[in-house]
């Protein structure tokens, strides 16, 4: 049993990406833990970063939409004897350029779902157990605002951009909703958060006003540490009330 709570984040093999700016505020605070990512070379990668800056990480190699990396992921935790903090951070978007459902394609549609919703909540169910076995468990499904095009139905006034991807986190956010009803009284949180835009892709060309990761991630981690009594089931996004101190 690891002294230290563990935490795991996905999607966190990318060193621009949001997965491991939040590995590495988790691990600044005090939690041991582990990056995830599809690449193992590139996530040991990622741990040996923060570890170099004395802190306490390891790696997994995990496909979310593989079945069998996701059981392998919850086998490798089990030792520490808890898993304090889940973070669904990995996340895709084939249809970035797409702007209308009308002639969105469904095979980048499906592979929107598989990773965004399918994937977060196969970790979930994996690594329920462990979960349960925490003291305070929190799990934190990262969104986006691109699902208030989809939220906002009739109402939206121009073509669905990215339709995918949106209706792929308008569908997190759901299942946040039901996942945390179905665990109440659990002691076990559940929250997605919006992060805004965040400057996690450079060679694509980030707005000069985006958030960066650093900033992105401590809302994402005030999320993953709340305190008992806190919000559960909730959108929390970038600087509302429940997120910021
Ligand atoms: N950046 C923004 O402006 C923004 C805005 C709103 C919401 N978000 C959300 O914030 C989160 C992180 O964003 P980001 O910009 O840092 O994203 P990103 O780096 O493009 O994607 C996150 C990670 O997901 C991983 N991934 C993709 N498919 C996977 C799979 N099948 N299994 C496991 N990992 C997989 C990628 O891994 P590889 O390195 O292997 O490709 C990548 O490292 C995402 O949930 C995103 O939707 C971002």
């Amino acid at each position: 049993m690891n002294e230290k709570p563990t935490a795991l984040v996905t999607g966190a093999s990318r060193p621009e990406g949001l997965g491991f700016a939040v590995a590495r505020e988790l691990a600044g605070r005090g939690h041991h833990v582990v990056l995830a990512g599809r690449h193992l070379d590139r996530t040991r990668a990622m741990a040996a970063r923060l570890a170099a800056e004395g802190l306490s990480a390891a790696a997994v190699r995990l496909d979310v939409t593989a079945p069998e990396d996701v059981s392998a992921c919850a086998r490798f935790l089990r030792p520490a004897g808890r898993l304090d903090v889940l973070v669904n951070n990995a996340a895709t978007m084939p249809d970035f350029a797409t702007t209308s459902l009308l002639d969105a394609d469904l095979a980048e549609a499906r592979t929107s779902y598989d990773v965004n919703v399918l994937g977060a909540w196969a970790l979930v169910q994996a690594c329920l157990p462990l979960l349960r076995a925490a003291p305070a468990a929190r799990i934190v499904n990262v969104s986006s605002a691109a699902a208030t095009q989809i939220a906002a139905g009739p109402d939206w006034p121009h073509g669905v951009r990215s339709p995918g991807y949106a209706l792929a986190k308008y569908a997190l956010n759901a299942l946040t909703a039901s996942l945390a009803a179905e665990l109440r009284g659990t002691g076990i949180l559940v929250n997605a958060v919006d992060p805004g835009p965040v400057a996690t892709h450079p060679e694509r060309g980030d707005d000069a006003e985006d958030r960066s990761p650093a900033e992105a991630a401590f809302d994402v981690v005030r999320a993953a540490t709340l305190p008992a009594g806190g919000p559960s089931g909730a959108l929390l996004s970038a600087g509302a009330p429940g997120l910021r101190a």
